[in-house]
């Protein structure tokens, strides 16, 4: 769908409805006298999000004589509400072969019946968390096309982009966290971790931690070792008993990290994974190195063996399923042969690192969703577990096209949503979310696809331009099938 417009300022439409004869169009603007074209108008159905309701109006025109027949229709007092567009879409389809042009009040009278007549699957509270780059740019598409014309959603809205991290000092990640606390639900876009080349990119006054960091509370701290001396650890109790070891003795510049852990903190590792591998039905692994960081990572392996020893051994073996330990390396080579199936419990690292090489040999790290779960089951937070793809935004800011895979950030809604269904116990919500991850996953199976699955199919030097579709021609065919689906 192309629509073109001319005029001494851009209209930002927010929803675009095509019927036999006539097109209804709803949009937003600042002024109502701009000089309007539309060409080259398809037939889909393309919804947008309303960004200042205050300023809506409301277009129709014939097919034959589009230009001379736009009408505006200043303040459309009874659109009130985002959650109007989709009942729109029933209402208008009513009314289309009534003519267009009969009066303003007629049109204003059939929204509000639309708004009456048909309304969104109410949702509860999500925090919705907003990202950098090319992400960003994916986010706030899938909210318009695929989320918000269903869905009436309470939307915490945290913006988490860096400039803004940097205008708060990072003040809004804690915040952001504080909220996913209170609301159990927080779905995130991809965001910049900055390192020196982002620090003079953006200019920033610190070069701020990753906000996955912040949020998960990630236990270490890393530092540059300035020359020659003792690095040295030291626990002191409260009762001022100490514990202390020299680590090493610097001859010369180097660089150090410690780390903690807590068994509070492990023991709900234990149960987290425990509980997700009964719910999923697969058998438990936990990987560490716990031959090389015997105290360290042997306290994972003796905890995890505990909790099952006590708590979950029984319910696994009538499930026919089963947890173990094993050495990381041995693991690794263990997923590379196996067939799947299975739960994975990685130290951090290992996670991080090994997340991407299971989600490239499934295809693409668009893929790859990662869904972070408190021990109590109760909060989670669900993000595409890739970054915000810079080398495709840099093509985009350049005016280029891009073929970015949303899957993942799709994935992280779905998953989010589905969890608020879980506890809120909405079932519409539920059938929605799983309507939308099996749109996405028919979608790629009948053939449209981003260039990177392209390129798993035949490989990427063999990809030509017709083997996939660019960003936005995509989303657009998972909505196009969404709201064919939903019918
Ligand atoms: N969870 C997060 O928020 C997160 C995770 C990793 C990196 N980052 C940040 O992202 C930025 C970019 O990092 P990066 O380039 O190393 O990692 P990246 O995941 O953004 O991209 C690496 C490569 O993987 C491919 N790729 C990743 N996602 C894709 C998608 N959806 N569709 C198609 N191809 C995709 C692309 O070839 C890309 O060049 C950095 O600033 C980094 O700090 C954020």
């Amino acid at each position: 769908m192309s629509i073109f417009l001319a005029g001494r300022r851009a209209i930002f439409f927010s929803g675009f409805y095509n019927f036999a004869r006539h097109y209804w169009v709803i949009g937003t603007t600042r002024q109502t006298n701009d000089n309007l074209v539309v060409k080259d108008v398809s037939h889909e159905l393309c919804l947008l999000q309303v960004v200042d309701l205050t300023k809506c109006f409301c277009i129709c025109f014939s097919e034959q004589n589009q230009s001379a027949n736009v009408q505006f229709i200043r303040n459309v007092a009874c659109i009130n509400s985002a959650s109007n567009y989709a009942a729109s879409t029933w209402v208008l389809s009513k009314v289309s072969h009534q003519p267009f042009n009969n009066s303003t009040s007629f049109l204003i009278r059939t929204f509000s019946v639309s708004s009456a007549a048909m309304t969104k699957i109410q949702v509860g509270a999500v925090v919705d968390i907003l990202g950098d780059e090319m992400t960003r740019v994916i986010w706030e598409s899938i909210k318009e096309k695929l989320i918000l014309p269903y869905l009436d959603i309470e939307l915490h809205t945290y913006d988490l982009g860096i400039e803004n991290r940097d205008a708060t000092n990072d003040k809004v990640t804690v915040e952001c966290a504080e909220a996913i606390k209170k609301y159990n639900v927080g779905i995130k876009c991809a965001t910049i971790t900055p390192d020196e080349g982002r620090m003079k990119e953006f200019n920033l006054k610190q070069m701020w931690k990753s906000p996955n960091g912040t949020i998960r509370n990630i236990l270490a701290v890393d530092f540059i070792v300035p020359g020659p001396g003792k690095l040295e650890i030291t626990w002191t109790g409260d009762n001022g008993e100490k514990i202390q070891h020299t680590v090493y003795s610097f001859k010369g510049p180097g660089i150090a990290q410690a780390q903690y852990n807590t068994d509070e903190s492990i023991l709900s590792f234990a149960h987290s994974s425990l509980q997700y591998a009964l719910a999923r039905e697969y058998p438990l692994y936990l990987s560490t190195k716990n031959t090389i960081l015997k105290q360290y990572d042997g306290k994972f392996k003796n905890i995890f063996q505990e909790v099952y020893d006590m708590e979950y051994k029984d319910k696994f073996e009538a499930k026919k399923i089963w947890y173990e330990h094993r050495l990381i390396d041995d693991m690794v080579a263990y997923a590379m042969k196996s067939e799947g199936g299975f739960v994975w419990a990685c130290k951090n690292y290992d996670g991080d690192v090994q997340s991407d090489s299971v989600a490239q040999g499934y295809g693409s790290l668009g893929l790859m969703t990662s869904v972070l779960i408190c021990p109590d089951g109760r909060t989670v937070e669900a993000e595409a577990a890739h970054g915000t793809v810079t080398r495709h935004y840099r093509q985009y800011q350049q005016g280029k096209e891009t073929s970015t895979n949303p899957i993942a950030s799709i994935f992280a809604w779905t998953r989010g949503l589905l969890h608020r269904a879980k506890l809120d116990n909405n079932q519409d919500l539920k059938k929605f979310a799983e309507t939308l991850e099996s749109v996405c996953i028919s979608t790629i199976e009948s053939g449209f696809m981003t260039k990177d699955l392209a390129a798993c199919i035949k490989g990427l030097s063999n990809v030509v331009r017709s083997d996939y579709l660019e960003t936005f021609e995509f989303m657009d065919k998972l909505a196009e099938n969404l709201q064919k689906q939903l019918k």
